[in-house]
């Protein structure tokens, strides 16, 4: 998709005023005035686009879409099945979900159908030829949104015997899924294909590679069906191809997911003004870069709130700027739009309190109207960032099958492994140096990055000991973190010395892993390589060392004296084991020396201050540097020592609280 600007604008959805015209001129004429030139529309009408049974009735849609379009505002176009008519529903109860406890929904809510139901996929199928025949080529029409935040699974009988023909085309052979699940564990064998269901809260739940295997179908069947909703959507229409995707979400592998379509898209909701909110910067910018790193190439944010949500705990509005700076780190880490969860607030309904562009007051004088306008105007200087991309010389692996796979283990701490947690304060840490980071998963290409970083890599997918071990042997350098290489793609244990495969590789193996109880720590004394000591709790690895150089050591327990950090050289590459959970501290330092020794460009020269958050991009002349104060102080930020051209921003050297500075750099 080639784009003349950055899209901005958001869910639209004029199918709930269509009696109120004024409105809906009144929404045209604000959406101008606050520079908006995308909307998504169609996402949730499907009642509204087909009121009765094969009768369409899209004159509304297509004057809308004409309207806006006139005015200088796109569309991007939803096909409907996020929710379905309830005419729909009551004919064909095979469309609505059965839940894990076998229990058949309701029709109600949204985004509860069976994705294997063949009426429901027909019923889809056709009205998304039909929107495909009637927009598909329209020149206000630049992307598809397919379906709304895909999620959830169903266990009805359909998708029950198609999960059973999936197993049998893996498997072939039941004996071999008996092998594979480790069935002979209490009495769990199967005899046959058919005997097998999903897992069940009354039911099986306590066989861990059936559970994976069932997430890996759930992940598989949805793809089917995006790809069946596509399919429907090509016969007339070229038009690119999204979905949108959510925030940490461990429903589907959204990596299996990303080649099904065009463009990246993702909903961002940050927690703001809660905890620190550079803390939560950097978790917003996790995500970023995870969703850029899907196809290492620019995505869009889709949805983001102009203002409070409504469904958080707590409904905290934005402070003045913040919504500025968090929608400019989006473009930071490679989106090229900014959209809103929604233009105009709905008036009942479960999101009449959700943030939005348009108010109930019905008045574009309002403190959210007015940060949206500004960064309209804002948005209309960067158009020369549309389309750069994100170098990046260091990887973090969040890898969702072997987090699948931890979520459900029993043992070593059922009151939490922390992993989410672990692999953020790497991140921190990392950011703090001013770096670029992708986010990949284990089967990734490695072959890009300098340095990468596995925080509790449970489970090894087939092959992937051998890659760590050529990536380090031809010169990469990797860091493990404890309890890594445990498992197979089953879940199953591997016989032999953990992690897998390695043991040459870091020059050690594990042997046990002490569990810590809540609140007791182990101290790390790490004198010589970090001039330091460090707390570590929750998990502790304990190594038996053959060959590694020990950079820290425990100094409690009856394993006091017994490395915690450790160093290997393997061939031309580096490989670090880190045995323990450990405090924040240690990683700024740890990884400030390694990204010193391995020689990795930083972004700026000097120190990077407290609350502050840099990234790049870079197109074929310049370089795009952002920075944000994620405070609500003013910060000098002198200090970074930036020599670039101020392309955004008051100040060159002084960013006041939720402030952001653009740079540019002539490559
Ligand atoms: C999600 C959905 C939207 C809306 C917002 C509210 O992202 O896709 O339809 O419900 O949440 O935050
Ligand atoms: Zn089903």
């Amino acid at each position: 998709m080639k784009l003349d600007n950055i899209l901005y604008g958001g869910d639209y959805n004029p199918e709930q005023w269509l009696n109120q015209k004024d409105i809906l001129e009144q929404d045209i004429e604000y959406m101008k005035r606050a520079g908006i030139n995308t909307v998504s529309l169609g996402i949730f009408a499907w009642s509204m686009l087909e009121k009765q049974e094969g009768v369409y009735d899209f004159s509304w849609l297509r004057e809308r879409i004409d309207k806006l379009y006139e005015n200088g505002i796109s569309t991007i176009l939803a096909t409907p099945s996020g929710a379905r008519p309830k005419w729909l529903a009551d004919k064909y109860n095979e469309v609505l979900r059965v839940d894990r406890s076998r229990k058949r929904q309701l029709f109600g809510g949204r985004h509860n159908h069976c994705y294997t139901s063949p009426i429901y996929r027909k019923k889809v199928f056709n009205i998304n030829t039909a929107l495909a025949k009637e927009f598909g080529n329209d020149e206000a029409v630049i992307l598809w949104h397919i379906s709304n935040e895909y999620g959830g699974e169903c266990h009805c009988p359909l998708c029950q015997d198609a999960f059973r023909e999936w197993l049998y085309n893996r498997y072939k052979d039941i004996n071999e899924l008996n092998e594979a699940w480790c069935t002979a564990f209490w009495s769990h064998r199967y005899d046959t294909f058919e005997q097998i269901e999903s897992p069940s809260d009354i039911g099986e739940t306590g066989i861990h590679a059936l559970n994976l295997e069932w997430k890996r179908f759930v992940t598989e069947q949805t793809k089917d069906f995006i790809e069946h909703e596509i399919k429907a959507i090509r016969q007339y229409s070229d038009k690119p191809t999204t979905i949108n995707m959510m925030y940490n979400y461990l429903g589907l592998d959204y990596s299996k997911l990303a080649d099904s379509v065009d463009i990246i898209s993702w909903d961002s909701y940050p927690v703001w003004h809660k905890k620190s909110d550079i803390k939560t910067a950097f978790d917003n910018s996790f995500w970023h870069d995870y969703m850029r790193s899907l196809k290492r190439k620019p995505f869009l944010l889709m949805e983001s709130s102009p203002s409070a949500t409504n469904w958080q705990g707590v409904s905290k509005l934005k402070r003045p700027g913040l919504l500025t700076s968090a929608s400019l780190q989006a473009i930071a880490h490679g989106s090229d739009s900014v959209m809103y969860f929604q233009i105009r607030k709905s008036r009942g309904g479960f999101e009449k309190f959700h943030g939005a562009v348009i108010d109930h007051s019905l008045s574009d004088d309002t403190r959210v109207f007015k940060e949206v306008k500004s960064i309209g105007e804002s948005l209309c200087s960067l158009r020369e960032i549309i389309g750069t991309q994100t170098k990046s010389d260091i990887a973090i692996i969040c890898d969702t099958e072997s987090r699948w796979a931890l979520d459900d283990s029993m043992g070593p701490r059922n009151d939490g492994i922390y992993q989410y947690e672990s692999m953020q304060k790497s991140y921190r840490a990392l950011k703090m140096q001013g770096i670029n980071i992708d986010i990949i998963e284990q089967t990734a290409d490695f072959s890009p990055y300098k340095l990468i970083v596995a925080p509790v890599l449970y489970m090894f997918k087939d092959g992937v000991y051998d890659k760590i071990r050529k990536y380090v042997s031809k010169g990469g350098c990797f860091v493990f973190s404890y309890f890594s290489g445990i498992v197979d793609k089953y879940d199953r244990c591997y016989l032999g010395k953990v992690p897998y495969g390695l043991e040459e590789v870091f020059g050690l193996y594990k042997e046990e892993t002490d569990s810590l109880y809540d609140n007791t720590y182990n101290i790390v004394e790490a004198e010589d390589f970090l001039k330091k000591s460090y707390s570590c709790d929750k998990l502790c690895d304990l190594l038996i060392v053959e060959g590694a150089e020990i950079l820290g050591k425990y100094t409690k327990d009856f394993y006091k004296g017994s490395p915690a950090l450790t160093k290997n050289k393997y061939l031309s590459g580096l490989a670090y084991y880190i045995a323990a959970d450990m405090e924040e501290d240690f990683y700024i330092d740890f990884y400030k020396r390694l990204i010193d020794e391995l020689d990795i460009p930083r972004i700026c020269k000097g120190d990077i201050p407290e609350n502050i958050e840099v990234s790049t991009r870079v197109g074929k002349e310049y370089e795009y540097i952002f920075v944000h104060n994620f405070s609500d102080n003013t910060v000098d930020i002198s200090s970074m020592q930036l020599s670039a051209e101020l392309l955004y921003g008051n100040n060159e050297s002084i960013l006041n609280e939720y402030k952001t500075n653009i740079y540019k750099r002539r490559l």
